[in-house]
């Protein structure tokens, strides 16, 4: 990419230079508090307005402000408590234990787990749980772990970070797990295998069963990401559609991570971390008993985490109640069968990736560039997901999304935004710019070489704004 595209970029990074100051030091004074809440006010509002609209894929599972403010009540109860000091804090117990007891009973688990601050960590603990499992038990010390390509990223991070090896398999014609060829990369040093319940990029269930059964019969563990459908998936099935099994009701599965910041409704910040074994779940816990600070137990990655977190996460299921995760899946149901359906049977140009259940993917049938598609419905204000390898977009059904009319709006859009991409055929797309480099090793180099520039700026304070 020209650096003239990535500083553009870059500035897009901080739209409120111009407008706010930027603080490059503590000030010297205090700023009253009435001045800091009405900026950020501002900025919330702002920054809020899209997605209130019900045109953005995922990111926002709830969307009810009254829900959010509630739990912003019970977050403030416990913002400043650390809930490492259990003495104080004994009240983070039940919160913990009952969080878990929810998911596992959900997941027909059998009440093991640990809570989380998101899908990432659930999914790198449990990593670190597998390689320590197998090197203790079974003397591993190259450890390797097979994934469909599908999988979230967040296990190659992890694998990356811990030094395990990420092998990954590919899929078959109907965008699953390949289970024959993840059996052939399994080999004496693999510690666990992974399967998605739905993957993050066509949100599809592998088959979940066959994997757990390669595990048996190699006798190693297996992980399902459920961060994105486990707090959904199971109220899907309650009303009656019919799912592959893939919770703790199959053999094989010896562990499930569930978001309950995606579909629990719960803040940013939780995420539950199940396990089949105590055993296995102990490989993460962590005990020094010989610190001069003490006699140190932590059960995770986090030292330090903050009881508003857990007391809000645990009061946004017990607010939500069966009844209301079954309404909200019925929402979203039916409002991704709309558009499901809508594409299929009614865009010849675009092709629904696999058999979806509540994020629908699709890419182009034909020549059309599907980055252009994705261009045009920017332009109208929808904000899909867009996917590699192969080119396509997804749309992840959200509360937000179930407004009446909008699956139409939406399908209409589509339509509109086919046309254009069809007018416009072999221009280059705006949104799709940076996909171009990727998959030859030069361009992924490129491209690692502009997402790392732009990690950097992430963290820097605002450039000075450009003179108008
Ligand atoms: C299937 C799946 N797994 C893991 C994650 C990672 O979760 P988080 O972003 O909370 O770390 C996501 C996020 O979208 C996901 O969809």
């Amino acid at each position: 990419m020209a650096d003239d595209g990535l500083n553009e970029i870059i500035g897009d990074l901080y739209p409120y230079r111009s407008t706010s100051t930027t603080y490059r030091r503590v000030p010297a004074e205090p700023v009253d508090r009435a001045t800091i809440l009405a900026e950020i006010t501002g900025m919330a509002h702002g920054e809020d307005e899209r997605g209130d609209k019900g045109t953005v894929s995922g990111s926002l599972y709830c969307g009810d402000h009254d829900h959010y403010r509630f739990l912003g009540e019970v977050f403030d109860l416990y913002s400043h408590a650390n809930v490492l000091q259990r003495d104080m804090y004994p009240s983070a117990t039940k919160f913990e234990g009952e969080i878990i007891a929810m998911t596992s009973d959900l997941l027909h688990g059998t009440g093991k787990g640990v809570i989380t601050g998101g899908g990432s960590e659930s999914l790198i603990t449990a990593l670190y749980s597998y390689r320590e499992h197998a090197r203790k038990t079974r003397g591993v010390t190259r450890p390797n772990v097979v994934k469909p390509v599908t999988a979230h990223v967040a296990l190659d991070k992890g694998a990356h970070w811990l030094g395990i090896e990420m092998r990954r398999s590919p899929l078959t014609d109907d965008y699953l797990a390949d289970v024959g060829a993840m059996a052939e990369m399994v080999d004496d040093q693999t510690i666990a295998v992974i399967g998605s319940a739905a993957n993050y990029a066509h949100g599809l269930i592998d088959p979940i069963e066959e994997i757990a059964e390669l595990a048996q019969s190699r006798g190693i563990g297996m992980h399902v990401d459920g961060c994105l459908g486990g707090w959904l998936l199971p109220w899907v099935e309650r009303l009656g559609y019919e799912l592959p099994l893939w919770d703790f009701r199959v053999p094989g599965v010896t562990s499930i991570s569930a978001d309950t910041h995606k579909y629990g409704y719960a803040l940013k910040g939780s995420s539950v971390l199940l396990y089949r074994d105590n055993e296995l779940r102990r490989q993460q816990y962590f005990a020094f008993p010989d610190w001069p600070g003490g006699l140190y137990l932590s059960p995770g990655f986090a030292g330090s985490r903050s009881g508003g977190i857990i007391a809000s996460t645990w009061a946004a299921l017990l607010a939500t109640g069966e009844s209301g995760f079954l309404a909200a899946a019925d929402g979203i149901m039916r409002t991704a069968t709309t558009i499901r359906d809508g594409i299929r049977d009614g865009i010849p140009e675009l092709e629904v990736i696999g058999e979806p259940v509540f994020l629908i993917a699709f890419k182009a049938a034909g020549d059309l560039d599907i980055y252009l598609v994705n261009d045009a419905l920017i332009a109208q204000g929808w904000r899909m997901n867009p996917l590699q390898l192969p080119a396509a977009l997804h749309f992840c059904i959200t509360r937000p999304n179930t407004e009446p009319g909008l699956a139409e709006a939406f399908l209409e859009a589509l339509r509109g935004a086919v046309e254009y991409a069809r007018q416009h055929k072999g221009e280059p797309a705006r949104s799709g710019a940076v996909y171009g480099f990727g998959g030859t090793p030069q361009g992924n180099a490129l491209v690692e070489s502009v997402m790392v520039r732009l990690l950097d700026a992430m963290h820097d304070t605002a450039p000075e704004a450009p003179a108008s």
